[in-house]
């Protein structure tokens, strides 16, 4: 037997103190404990000793063979600590990276649109409202002066909730009720404007959304005239298109006011963009909103905010605002 036990452990061992990393250990290891190594070369030949040897040298091989493997093990650990804190170290995220690059987003373009429009409202003295998105067909139709049996109701491709009683409960289809609640919750005058979302039996196309946003005016006052009206509009739309633009009303119908019109906004090269509908409030709706008709007057007016925003940034196709594609939106 040419080893030398004793030997070889005091060899491993000064390897195994001088190890800088579990990369050296797994070589000490490999040459010292691995198949290759001279212990299990000794080990195939104990066999060939004498047999009153055989037994005190294969003890003295396994426990050293243990020993060697315990020193290891307890380096390991020593050198996984330390190892483990450089890790962390090199791993730990620096947050200063984000502030000095920063990717910084925007509202969304309708949601400039809707707080433009209360800004210049706001401006102009009105106060903004709002009322719930899921109604009651009272305050969405009966309350406006739209009856039951009412065709009007059929124009709103109105959206049911399966709510209460059959067909009592909508999803609000115009921002119209909020001058109901307003009227029923604050004694005039009232001076309101009432942004929100609105919904209808709508299918997606470049001018439709089923889901789409309104903003409502209310004005109920001592005197107020069609003349309120359409200064109002006039006013509203210097101040938000800018000079060189101007608007105009032309006879319509909505239940809700009478007289009724609808308003359209001449644009700088002439051409007119259909706004919206508005009129004086119908003596029944004051009434529906615990207003006496005899004392007090006013005007109402509502219209599509989403349809600002494209024209505002030149968007052909209503449905790009929705697919929220950063691609696109980050452009405005
Ligand atoms: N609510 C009406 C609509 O959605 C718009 C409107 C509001 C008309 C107020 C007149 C007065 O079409």
């Amino acid at each position: 037997m040419t080893i030398d036990l004793k030997e070889l452990e005091e060899k491993v061992s000064n390897e195994i103190k001088t190890a800088k990393s579990s990369s050296d250990l797994d070589e000490i290891r490999k040459t010292y404990l691995g198949k290759a190594s001279e212990l299990v070369a000794a080990k195939k030949q104990i066999g060939s000793l004498p047999a009153e040897e055989r037994k005190s040298f294969g003890q003295t091989l396994n426990e050293v063979k243990n020993r060697i493997s315990a020193a290891t093990d307890a380096k390991q650990s020593e050198l996984s600590l330390g190892e483990r804190a450089i890790q962390l170290e090199s791993e730990r995220m620096d947050l200063t990276e984000s502030i000095s690059n920063p990717k910084v987003g925007h509202t969304h373009i309708v949601t400039q649109a809707w707080e433009e429009l209360e800004d210049v409202f706001v401006g102009m003295g009105f106060r903004v409202a709002e009322g719930p998105e899921v109604e009651t067909d009272w305050y969405n139709f009966d309350a406006l002066n739209i009856p039951p049996s009412h065709p009007a109701r059929d124009g709103f491709d109105t959206i049911y909730v399966n709510y209460g009683e059959k067909d009592s409960t909508v999803l609000r289809t115009h921002t119209s009720p909020v001058q109901i609640r307003t009227m029923q919750n604050q004694e005039p005058p009232i001076y309101i404007v009432a942004p929100g979302r609105v919904f209808r039996r709508d299918t997606a196309d470049a001018t439709h959304m089923p889901v789409f946003h309104q903003i409502e005016g209310l004005v109920i006052d001592k005197g107020i005239s069609m003349a309120d009206l359409a200064g109002t509009i006039e006013a509203f739309t210097t101040s938000y298109f800018g000079e060189g633009f101007s608007s105009r009303l032309r006879p319509n119908h909505f239940p809700f006011t009478e007289p009724s019109a609808e308003f359209d906004i001449q644009m700088p090269d002439g051409k007119w963009l259909e706004l919206g509908g508005c009129g004086m409030v119908h003596p029944n709706v004051l009434k529906a909103g615990g207003i006496d008709p005899q004392k007090w007057s006013g005007f109402a007016f509502g219209f599509g905010i989403d349809r600002l925003a494209l024209m505002k940034f030149g968007i052909s196709d209503l449905r790009e605002l929705f697919t929220n594609d950063m691609r696109f939106l980050s452009q405005f």
